[in-house]
This record gives C-alpha cells, sequence and structure tokens, in this order.
C-alpha cells in the first residue's frame, strides 16, 4: 500500500497517538504542526466547523500537504450550549477545570432547570490542497452529575456521564471512554466516508 503523508493541526500530544493509531491501518503517516513547528492560529470563529476548518486550511497552506483538524467541547442543553466553543475558555488562565466544572454546575443551578442533558460534541476538518474543506461530526449524550466523580480523563469527564451509563468518562479507563467518545465518532465517520471503512 502506497503511504500518503497527513498532518493533524494541533500540538495535542493525545490527540495526535490516538488519529496516528486510527490512520495507519489506511496507509496514511501522520505528522503534527508539532513535529513541523506550524504556528497555532488563534480560534476565532463562533462555530466548531468554523476553528476546525481555520486551523486545518491554515495548516494546509503551510504545508501544502491534506491536513485535520478538530474542535471540540462540552455543550449543556439548559445552558443554550454553553461552554460550547468557549469549553477551554471557561477554565481560565492558567487552566483549572475543576473551576471550570463549578461554573458549569453554578450556571445550571441559576437556571433552576431539572434538564441536566449536554453533549461532548467534535468536528474534524479534512483540508486538502486546492479543494474544499470537508467536515466529520461526532457527538455523545449524557447529563451533567455533581460533585464530579474518577481520576480519569481530562477537562470536564469528571461530572459528564454519559446515557446508558453508571459512571462518568472520569471513571472510565481510556479504552472504555475511546469506544464512546464524540471524537472516534466523528473519526470514524471521516474514514467511513475516505476509505469506505
Ligand atoms: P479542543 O478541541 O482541544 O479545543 O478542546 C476544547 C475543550 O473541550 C477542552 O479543553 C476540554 O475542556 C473540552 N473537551 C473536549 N473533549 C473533551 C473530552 O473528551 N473530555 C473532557 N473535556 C473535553
Amino acid at each position: 500500500m502506497s503511504q500518503e503523508t497527513w498532518v493533524l493541526a494541533s500540538h495535542n500530544a493525545g490527540k495526535i497517538k490516538e488519529m496516528e493509531q486510527i490512520l495507519a491501518p489506511f496507509g496514511i503517516a501522520l505528522k503534527s504542526a508539532r513535529d513541523l513547528d506550524l504556528p497555532e492560529p488563534e480560534e476565532t470563529e463562533t462555530t466548531f466547523r468554523g476553528n476546525a476548518a481555520l486551523k486545518a486550511r491554515a495548516a494546509c497552506e503551510a504545508t501544502g500537504l491534506p491536513c485535520l483538524a478538530d474542535d471540540s467541547g462540552l455543550s449543556v442543553d439548559a445552558l443554550g450550549g454553553d461552554p460550547g466553543i468557549y469549553s477551554a475558555r471557561w477554565a481560565g488562565e492558567p487552566r483549572d477545570f475543576m473551576r471550570a466544572m463549578q461554573r458549569v454546575e453554578g450556571a445550571l443551578n441559576e437556571t433552576g432547570a431539572s434538564d441536566r442533558t449536554a453533549r461532548f460534541v467534535c468536528t474534524i476538518a479534512l483540508a486538502r490542497p486546492g479543494e474544499g474543506v470537508s467536515f466529520f461530526e461526532g457527538e455523545v449524550v449524557g447529563d451533567i452529575v455533581w460533585p464530579p466523580r474518577g481520576p480519569g480523563g481530562f477537562g470536564y469527564d469528571p461530572v459528564f456521564q454519559p446515557r446508558g451509563h453508571d459512571r462518568t468518562f472520569g471513571e472510565m479507563s481510556a479504552d472504555e471512554k475511546r469506544q464512546l467518545s464524540h471524537r472516534a465518532r466523528a473519526l470514524d465517520a471521516m474514514t467511513r466516508a475516505e476509505f469506505g471503512s
């Protein structure tokens, strides 16, 4: 099988490793923005698609190679989709996700809503030189629980309990979470569309 090189417009080691493993069987060698020393563009758009496309296009223009980028976050229904594209920013600087989780819980209590539905969403953008950008989406629905539970994962994992499960993402092993996650679902949509499997 001939090898093709793609770029992942991310400096996140966890994402790079996960995507490398998924793409290898399709003959894709993945280089990261970090390997290529590409700058990280500021996420100035107002949608997951906008931010993913902005990162994929910038890397594609800089390298002339097919480039992937993802944008993801937690959307809480009773908060009108917040924190959404601002999920990382709700953790402040330096990032403190206990503070971000408290902010979600506080905002939910303020609304007085009994609906605690939330979803992790992930949009992947694929930019190919001379072509438009394709998008692939993945989502996992669950509920916000309080207090946070579990030492695993990252970000909002300890307060997110996927529907049909009695443990949070923070209480699941990495493998278990990967089976369910929004990122895995978006990647699956991409490999099915691009490689037919
Ligand atoms: P980005 O896609 O790397 O910009 O991530 C956005 C933010 O969304 C992260 O910093 C986390 O706060 C949140 N997030 C995205 N995916 C997950 C997840 O799988 N678990 C917990 N938090 C997540």
